[in-house]
């Protein structure tokens, strides 16, 4: 009776306790998601790594708004999990998760979307038990760190529309295919991608993905793929995307490919096909990108091209085409001169006059003929579309056309750098060229004319007008180019005061070249253009004091992004401030032949993680190196200090450049004696300069470990004993020096641009020579035999050369990459 009153009081409580029981496994969103799913969850959590905290919001009952997660909101299901990591663009950034991926998983069974990708599995395999999750519809782990076969198992998914094992970088620690029949199965397949995967041990994948009707993108580059010459029937008809390149394939094109008929986009760059690109290019009416950069020997253009109607973009780039343009006009023809926004075309030894045909490609948007051999003047055609064109590189001559704004109103980049165009430019030529922001014309024969008074294109961000003859005076109407951020002037006649207003007229200015002109007036008192990152004044005649770096004016706030400041040749005096050193980012520091005095700056310290340059040589600087350079392993490579006063012993704080390459210490007062731990400590030493100072005692054996060491100077010291045998073991000597580019860094490629053709500093062109000169010390006894097997030195008894200084004559150089002069003296 009792009982049953209680009963009946609770009876709507307890009816209410089942509905809500009931919801919650019906997964009304609003009640959160199902708990065994919830476990699953705190599970996988529980195996994973988390440095990043990504999975910090996992706790709560409502797993549904978890990160990454996401329930169907009708049944309470997680359907989706996405943790792909968005933190970090770095592949396998330490933020990453990582860990296990526990077993539980399989409990999704509704789990239809999965994305680990940019993650940092390493380590682990595929787990196989992804087969399992028999609901999922996209399943993406590229770039996720994991190794090892890719699971067979992954065949059962039969309802996977989009799988991605692709990974960015190629790596031999990542997955490869062992096999492709498993493949077969994935019968709703619309997207494969496995770039960058060793594909070796799956040489028949292409048959394979051949059998899946559904399949519409295909990503393959960079795989070792094997590719059929033929196949017996093109099934993957769907086919819209197909991305082959960097495979290595060195067959003629294969020509099932032309059957893809519904292909809007076909990647073959980077392969080594030969010959002839097929005519039945011309069935691929569907085809907007056709991408054959870099194939090396395709010969020749179909006529049936002009049937692409549809072709948007057409590379052929780093291809060798031997013929005339003119005689593709026919390929050029057709519907493909509605269609055709891109045709980049560069690097193809084009060995032609341009021809006209150009004109009629009236939906072109850029055209890249860079880097070729055409020759002739520039036609004048007409291309209302162009906003790009890039024809540096070639061997145009003549002149340009007049009135460029009206062949090409839309044009905002142009490049017609390195020609051997001539002529006076006018304001004629930059009518109606509003649009325009990127002008590159260095390296030609033109002499600009314009009114003080004109105006240029006012949008223009970058004018480069190197050896233009622009002087004498300094071009005024540069000002009103306030959007500029980089201009080179560099080698162009001008004689001129260089004005104050040049250093805030463009507040995002971050490029400057005005060097190799007579500039006078003076260094500013502080650079306050602060986005600067590269300024080069060499070569002219500006004095005044070195700037404070630090503009005290804006609280402090430095040129943090400048990188290459570069000052030499001119008649700088004072001091060198230490505010110097605030400049971080400083790759290069060049303020050699001024007539700066003082000591060297003490500030030098880790934080100058860049500093490969540094360059006082030829001022008046004295006193002792100081302790600070190199303290901080900064990765200094050339460190040139010649030709000072400086004085005291070499600091063994030097112990800290390891990059170092070359030391020129050379025409100094230094003294002490040459430290025994440049052999361990500077090991990449080539160029060791100490000539014209004061050092004493004997040279130390040691140094003759130094494998890389082409030139050791010592001359003119006060150096005493034996020459060291182990002379005989400078092993750079004895092979031919290696003028590649490990070895000629941009710092020796900006000394080479500035040799070339001016006022010359044959100095640093010594550098690439072989040589040991200990000439003028009081050394003893003999020359030790072992130097005979030096065999890239001439032996040069008595003679030694007239200084190191002005043996090099540059007519005689045809081929400026070699200067070779061996010899060595005692
Ligand atoms: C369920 O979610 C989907 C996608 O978030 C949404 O489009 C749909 O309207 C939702 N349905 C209901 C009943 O809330
Ligand atoms: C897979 O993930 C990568 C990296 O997160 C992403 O770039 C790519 O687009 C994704 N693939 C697909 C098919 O969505
Ligand atoms: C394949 O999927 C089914 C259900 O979708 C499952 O029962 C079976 O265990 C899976 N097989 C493998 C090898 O994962
Ligand atoms: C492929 O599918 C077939 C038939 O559906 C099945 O028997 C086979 O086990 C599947 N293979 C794999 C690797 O899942
Ligand atoms: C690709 O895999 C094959 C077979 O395992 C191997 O022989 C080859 O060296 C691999 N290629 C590269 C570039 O790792
Ligand atoms: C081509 O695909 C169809 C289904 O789309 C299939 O019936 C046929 O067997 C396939 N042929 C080949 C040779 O794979
Ligand atoms: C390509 O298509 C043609 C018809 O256009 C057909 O005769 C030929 O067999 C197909 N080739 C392949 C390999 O599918
Ligand atoms: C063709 O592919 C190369 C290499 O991936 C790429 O650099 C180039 O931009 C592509 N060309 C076009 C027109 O997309
Ligand atoms: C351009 O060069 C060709 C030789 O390549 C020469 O015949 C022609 O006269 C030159 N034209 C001009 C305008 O200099
Ligand atoms: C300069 O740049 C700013 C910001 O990008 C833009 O609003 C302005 O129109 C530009 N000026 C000119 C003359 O192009
Ligand atoms: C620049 O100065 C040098 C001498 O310093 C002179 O020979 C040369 O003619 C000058 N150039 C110009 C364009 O004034
Ligand atoms: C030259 O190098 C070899 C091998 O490193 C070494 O055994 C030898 O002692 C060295 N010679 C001299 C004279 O230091």
């Amino acid at each position: 009776m009792v009982m049953k009153k209680i009963t009946e009081a609770l009876l709507p409580l307890l009816l209410s306790f089942i509905y809500f029981k009931l919801c919650l496994c019906n997964g009304d969103p609003t009640f959160g998601c199902r708990e065994g799913e919830k476990k699953v969850l705190l599970d996988f959590k529980d195996g994973i790594t988390d440095p990043g905290e990504l999975l910090s919001s996992w706790i709560g009952e409502d797993c549904c708004i978890w990160f990454g997660v996401q329930c169907d909101n009708q049944t309470g299901h997680v359907i989706k999990l996405d943790l792909r990591n968005t933190e970090s663009d770095e592949v396998l950034s330490e933020q990453a998760l990582g860990g296990e991926i526990s077993f539980s998983l399989i409990g999704l069974k509704h789990l239809r979307y999965l994305d680990l990708s940019m993650n940092n599995f390493v380590g682990i395999r595929i787990p196989t038990f992804f087969g399992s999750l028999g609901s999922l519809r996209y399943l993406n782990l590229s770039n996720a760190g994991f190794l090892g076969p890719v699971p067979h198992q992954l065949g059962n998914l039969s309802h996977l529309h989009y799988l991605d094992l692709s990974n960015i970088v190629w790596s031999y620690d990542t997955v490869f295919l062992v096999g492709s029949h498993w493949l077969a199965n994935l019968s709703s397949l619309q997207y494969l991608n496995l770039d960058n995967l060793n594909l070796s041990r799956a040489p028949n994948l292409l048959k394979t993905l051949n059998t899946l009707p559904m399949l519409s993108e295909l990503h393959l580059s960079d795989c070792n793929l094997h590719v059929p010459h033929s196949v017996s029937y093109v099934n993957f008809s769907y086919l819209r995307i197909l991305d082959l390149s960097s495979n290595n394939i060195s067959s003629v094109v294969p020509l099932w490919l032309f059957n893809l008929t519904n292909l809007e986009y076909l990647d073959l760059s980077y392969n080594s096909f030969r010959g002839l690109v097929p005519s039945d290019v011309g069935k691929l009416t569907s085809l907007k990108v056709l991408n054959l950069t870099n194939n090396g020997v395709l010969e020749g253009v179909p006529a049936t091209l002009g049937k692409l109607c549809m072709l948007e973009r057409l590379d052929l780039s780093w291809n060798n085409f031997n013929g005339e343009l003119i005689e593709l006009e026919e390929a050029f023809s057709g519907c493909i001169q509605k269609s055709l926004k891109i045709l980049q075309w560069t690097n193809s030894e084009l060995t032609s006059h341009l021809p006209s045909w150009f004109g009629n490609l009236k939906s072109l948007q850029r055209l890249d003929l860079s880097s070729n051999s055409l020759y002739g003047s520039l036609p004048q055609f007409q291309l209302p579309s162009l906003q790009e064109l890039y024809i540096s590189d070639n061997k145009l001559n003549g002149t340009i056309p007049a009135h460029l704004g009206k062949l090409f109103p839309e044009l905002v980049v142009f490049d017609l750098s390195s020609n051997n165009l001539v002529g006076v430019l006018t304001e004629a030529h930059f009518n109606n060229l509003s649009k325009l922001e990127y002008l590159y014309m260095s390296s030609n024969s033109f002499k600009l004319v314009v009114s003080s008074t004109w105006i240029p294109p006012l949008k223009l961000k970058e004018v480069h007008m190197s050896d233009l003859e622009l002087g004498p005076r300094f071009p005024t109407w540069i000002q009103k180019l306030k959007n500029i951020t980089s201009i080179d002037m560099s080698n162009a006649e001008i004689a001129d005061i260089l004005p104050n207003w040049f250093w805030y007229f463009s507040p995002n200015m971050r490029h400057i070249n005005l060097s190799h002109n007579n500039l006078t007036g003076q260094i500013p008192s502080s650079f306050k253009l602060l986005k600067l990152d590269f300024i080069d004044l060499s070569y002219n005649h500006l004095d005044g004091a070195l700037p404070e770096i630090v503009n005290n004016s804006v609280s402090g706030a430095t040129m943090k992004n400048l990188f290459e400041l570069y000052l030499s040749w001119n008649k700088i005096t004072g001091i060198i401030p230490n505010s110097i050193c605030k400049l971080m980012h400083l790759r290069v520091l060049d303020l050699s032949h001024n007539k700066i005095t003082g000591v060297m700056p003490d500030c030098w310290n880790h934080s100058h993680a860049n500093l490969q340059v540094m360059d006082f040589s030829y001022n008046n600087l004295h006193g002792s190196i100081p302790t600070s350079t190199c303290s901080g392993n900064i990765p200094l490579t050339y460190l040139y200090l010649n030709n000072n006063n400086l004085s005291g012993e070499i600091p063994s704080s030097l112990k800290g450049c390891g990059w170092l390459s070359t030391l020129d210490l050379s025409y100094n007062n230094m003294n002490g004696s040459i430290p025994t731990w440049f052999a361990a400590n500077l090991s990449s030493l080539q160029f060791l300069q100490l000539r014209a100072n004061m050092f004493t005692d004997s040279i130390p054996p040691e140094l003759g470990s130094l494998e890389s060491l082409q030139v050791i100077d010592l001359a003119n010291n006060y150096l005493s004993g034996a020459i060291p045998h182990s002379f005989g073991n400078f092993t750079a000597m004895k092979t031919a020096p290696d003028l590649s580019s490990a070895n000629i860094e941009s710092y020796m490629d900006h000394i080479k641009a500035n040799i070339k053709g001016r006022e010359d500093n044959y100095d640093k062109i010594l550098l690439l020579l072989n040589y040991i000169d200990l000439s003028d010390n009081e050394l003893s006894g003999e020359i030790p035999e072992e130097i005979t097997t030096l065999s890239y030195l001439t032996y040069q008894s008595s003679q030694p050369p007239n200084s190191q200084r002005g043996v090099l004559d540059d007519e005689d150089d045809e081929d400026e990459s070699v200067w070779f002069y061996s010899v060595y003296c005692f």
